[in-house]
């Protein structure tokens, strides 16, 4: 089945196919991604209004030139799929819209899907796929959740962040510091150069399956309001090295108890904060020391992408049939069990 994908909940127009035989992982065929990171990047963050209005002047390039891509015609597509939410709903409108439109010029069926689902199926786009039941860690600007998966239709929600997600705490603090946006790549990039141990930060809610960073921003907040000045040059690598690691041991520690708690050997880590060097090389390391098999999406496919929509789209569309076209956009919308 081939199926074409729109992700737009954020930043990211996204536009992508998939296609799936009766064995075999699902083969990407073409990906095209307009990225607004640049665009924000002025405003330290996404801004909502700007976000819809570019979303919807580069939709029908990225629909282009993934079809020219894969050298396909429009009506060689079998199934469209689409990011319903959680997400911006004027951005989520975008693409919703759009892809009902062909859904309905096609005469095709149209699965709307959920964002967070689409991270934790990203994983199944590699040729080694994770068996269930596994457990997910899904962490991202928005999002820091852990799941246990117990099949296509089964998420048990085991841990949520209380207050802000990783990646939203990365981005703060590079804010704070005045390294620019987004914060997660600028912080990943720089702490190479520091040393994860030469600043003590807060590790919080060491005994719950949940996670809290906005104490960890704070303070990064009250120890620069102390010094009275910037932290140099020099001293930067160590604050962001610092920092980072504070994020990376909570997310490892509870993502493994979590698998521990549950017998649970399969691991998936995944979203934009998945994209950080230092996550992917301590999730390494600790899955070899328990015996544990680990699946981390490549970096492309960890940010908001469109490939992880189509391949969740195939699955739905193939269990469960196409949604009606009056299917709404909708800001939130937890990961709890689908009807199978
Ligand atoms: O999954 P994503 O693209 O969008 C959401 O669904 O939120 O994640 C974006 C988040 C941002 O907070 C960004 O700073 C973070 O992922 N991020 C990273 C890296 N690349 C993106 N964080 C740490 N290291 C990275 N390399
Ligand atoms: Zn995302």
């Amino acid at each position: 089945m081939k199926v074409l994908g729109f992700e737009s909940s954020c930043g990211e127009t996204g536009v992508a196919l998939v296609e799936t035989g009766a064995d075999g992982p699902p083969r990407l065929l073409a990906e095209a991604l307009h990225s607004q990171v640049a665009m924000h990047a002025e405003y330290g963050g996404v801004v909502p209004e700007i976000a819809s209005r570019r979303h919807l002047e580069a939709i029908s390039p990225v629909i282009e030139r993934a079809v020219a891509d894969a050298k396909l015609s429009l009506p060689e597509v079998e199934g469209i799929a689409v990011t319903r939410g959680p997400g911006l709903v004027g951005s989520l409108l975008v693409g919703l819209s759009t892809a009902k439109a062909l859904a309905c010029a096609l005469d095709i069926p149209l699965a709307g899907v959920n964002h967070i689902e689409g991270h934790i199926m990203a994983s199944f786009l590699s040729d080694k796929k994770p068996q269930f039941p596994f457990i997910a860690l899904v962490v991202s600007g928005g999002h820091t959740n852990v799941y246990l998966v117990n099949n296509y239709h089964q998420f048990q929600q085991l841990g949520q962040t209380r207050d802000d997600a990783a990646g939203e705490a990365l981005d703060k603090a590079a804010k704070l510091l005045g390294l620019g946006y987004p914060g997660g790549v600028i912080i990943d990039k720089l702490s190479k150069n520091g040393n994860p141990h030469a600043f003590d930060f807060p590790r919080a809610m060491k005994d719950s399956p949940d996670f809290s960073f906005s104490g960890l921003k704070t303070s990064l907040s009250v120890m620069l309001k102390k010094r009275g000045r910037p932290f140099t040059e020099d001293e930067l690598p160590d604050v962001v090295a610092s920092y980072q690691e504070a994020i990376v041991d909570v997310l490892v520690q509870k993502t493994i108890r979590a698998a521990n708690a549950n017998t649970v050997r399969q691991l998936v880590v995944c979203g934009g904060v998945a994209a950080n060097g230092r996550l992917r090389k301590r999730f390494a390391r600790v899955a070899e020391e328990e015996g544990m098999e680990l699946f981390i999406p490549p970096m492309v496919l960890c940010t908001d992408n469109a490939a992880m929509i189509a391949v969740l789209g195939e699955i739905i569309l193939k269990n469960r049939g196409g949604d009606a076209l009056d299917l709404n956009a909708v800001s939130r919308w937890p990961l709890v069990n689908r009807p199978s």
